[in-house]
């Protein structure tokens, strides 16, 4: 549906997206993450033709709208990161706003609006000022302007960035629920545990895409193994001191140590860890989560 080919963004002397060659297919759930500042909104912004790349080149495949950004914009739906809704004005006034940009009569964007607002449970809120919503029903109301056009794809930046736990849940469900109704989808987030809901998750570090596959392509493709340690003690760090330690990273209540040899590694711990007289309570080896893959990847910590 869409395909990058060294797609670049300069500003001064920053690249914010660099050389990212990615392929949307029609159909996807594709997950772009990666920590702040990392080039996600730049890259969605030149995918939708907000802005133009400095470098690279974007190919539309497919699309019923004209080819090129200055034609994209009708077939794409569009929620930025910062909630871009007018606050003096309701619900149903903010929808007829979007809808007169895509010049569309009053009565299609009356029913097509009943029809979105009745999936994003916001049917009841019509007469509500969007100041009054909570900041679940704000990004559910931005994602209803976004749907107006009836894009047949989706670009979601960071749309559960400050959303209760109960509210990104429901949110997902409507991006899925979209999804089984034709649209595509590219979706950005920082949060692991959305990149696992993804069908293809590219993540994205320092303006380049690091790695994409499915969730669980990238998790057989981490090279190496993880002891999960629980300790009385809230400093492990030292072990990166050991050869048979690639990194350690507090996880939850709990520390994980990334290595090659799982049986070198536990003894050399082990023995450690019992020098120093901390009580270790549990080694044992776990599967990788997709959040070890992306620490690995990046080298820090991602939320
Ligand atoms: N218009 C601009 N002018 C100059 N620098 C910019 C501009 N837009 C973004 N940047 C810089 O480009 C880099 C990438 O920013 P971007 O907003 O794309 O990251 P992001 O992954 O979306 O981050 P976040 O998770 O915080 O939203 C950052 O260092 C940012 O400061
Ligand atoms: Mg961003």
């Amino acid at each position: 549906m869409i395909e990058t080919d060294s797609l670049t963004k300069v500003f001064g002397k920053l690249t914010a997206v660099d050389r990212v060659s990615i392929k949307i297919n029609k159909g996807d759930i594709f997950g772009l993450v990666g920590p702040d500042g990392a080039g996600k909104t730049t890259l969605i912004r030149m995918l939708c033709g907000i802005i133009t790349p400095t470098g690279g080149n974007i190919r539309y495949l497919n699309t019923t709208g004209k080819k090129g950004p200055g034609g994209a914009t009708r077939s794409f739906g569009y929620m930025p990161q910062k909630f871009s809704l007018y606050g003096d004005l309701t619900v149903m006034e903010n929808i007829y706003f979007f809808g007169s940009l895509y010049s569309l009569k009053r009565s299609v964007i009356n029913q097509r609006a009943d029809e979105i607002l009745e999936l994003t449970k916001l049917i009841k809120f019509k007469k509500r000022f969007a100041d009054e919503l909570s900041g679940g029903m704000k990004q559910k109301l931005a994602l209803t302007c976004a749907l107006i056009a009836r894009p047949e794809m989706l670009f979601l930046d960071e749309p559960t960035i400050g959303v209760d736990p109960e509210s990104r849940k429901e949110f997902w469900k409507t991006i899925y629920q979209l999804n089984r109704e034709g649209i595509t989808i590219l979706v950005s987030t920082p949060y692991m545990d959305e990149a696992e809901l993804c069908k293809v998750v590219a993540f994205m570090d320092r303006g380049k895409v690091v790695a994409v596959d499915t969730p669980s392509g990238l998790k057989k493709s981490f090279p190496f193994k993880i002891l999960e340690i629980k300790a009385n003690t809230p400093f492990l760090d030292f072990l990166r001191g050991l050869e048979e330690v690639k990194d350690v990273y507090f996880f939850g209540d709990r520390f994980h140590v990334v290595v090659s040899n799982v049986e070198q590694a536990r003894a050399a711990i082990v023995k450690e860890i019992a020098g120093r007289g901390i009580n270790l309570v549990q080694i044992k080896e776990i599967p990788p989560s997709i959040e070890d893959v992306f620490v690995s990847l990046a080298g820090k910590e991602v939320v």
